[in-house]
């Protein structure tokens, strides 16, 4: 074979091999996963649905503590702001008396230890909090939700995110269901406030899942409203939305027995 053949040879080859190779994504999510012992709580299937409302509406209580309490904790003039782990989880219990009440043997323990976990989160961010000078320190509820979310989930299997209409954190990509979840929202406009929910599994556990929409307040709109594109006091671009409109979910997955 001469020079200029085996070039031919050569590029004949790498043209049929290209499509093979190019078949192979690369970056994309694995297949398979999530194990059924790995969703270490399950609730019974008929306690489910309330169970991930309750958990709903203990991360939703959280988060509005956080908030409450943004004016301090963003104040440049403070150093140690005092809250604390301990502080904040007397408060989160307290305004969750009654969820605790009602609650079934099960969701007693769940529910401790999501105030474990959200505690924990608290207590992990001391030192971000507790910076003097400058005023917005990248500790808001969303972020609380997110790292909370992450330690729940790595002691129960029970998933708590809030994937985000253009989210900023990656950890809150949604997954198929609630990206057409948030899409059903967007159309309905902004008085549907009915979680969605199904009873469908992952890999080969039964979940359920719960999701419900976040709707901007007007104390959002300084990083998630207009002009769109703008850069916040984070750096991150306004999302150009209005009070009322959605920006993202609160989704909570309940293994099942
Ligand atoms: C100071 C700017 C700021 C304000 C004010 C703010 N957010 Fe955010 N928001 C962020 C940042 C930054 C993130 C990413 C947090 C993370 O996970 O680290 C975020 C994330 C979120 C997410 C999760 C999806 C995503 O983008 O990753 C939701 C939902 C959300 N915010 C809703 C709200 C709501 C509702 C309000 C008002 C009650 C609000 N935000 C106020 C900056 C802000």
């Amino acid at each position: 074979m001469n020079v200029r053949m085996s070039t031919l040879v050569a590029a004949v080859a790498a043209a049929l091999l290209a499509p093979a190779m190019a078949a192979e994504p690369v970056g994309v999510a694995a297949r398979g996963g999530y194990p059924e012992y790995l969703f270490l709580e399950k609730a019974p299937r008929d306690e489910a649905k309330a169970t991930a409302e309750k958990l709903a509406r203990a991360v939703i209580a959280g988060r509005m503590i956080i908030f409450a309490y943004a004016k301090k904790l963003t104040d440049p003039a403070i150093g140690d702001k005092g809250f604390t782990g301990e502080f904040f989880l007397e408060q989160w219990r307290n305004s969750l008396q009654g969820e605790l009440l009602d609650a079934t043997p099960s969701q007693k323990r769940i529910l401790e230890k999501l105030f474990w976990a959200g505690k924990q989160v608290i207590d992990n961010n001391q030192d971000r909090l507790n910076v003097k000078g400058i005023a917005w320190k990248h500790f808001l509820p969303a972020k609380w939700e997110r790292e909370m979310g992450q330690v729940f989930t790595a002691r129960t299997g029970i998933i708590i995110k809030q994937p985000g209409r253009a989210y900023r954190s990656p950890v809150n990509v949604p997954d198929e269901l609630e990206r057409s979840a948030m899409q059903k929202y967007i159309d309905a406009g902004r008085d549907e406030m009915r979680p969605q929910t199904a009873f469908t599994t992952m890999g080969k556990q039964a979940v359920y899942r719960h999701m419900e929409p976040i709707r901007l307040l007007d104390p959002c709109l300084p990083c998630h409203g207009k002009p769109k594109g703008e850069p916040d006091m984070l750096g991150f671009e306004k999302d150009g939305l209005e009070t009322g409109d959605l920006i993202g979910l609160m989704s909570v997955t309940v293994a099942v027995e």
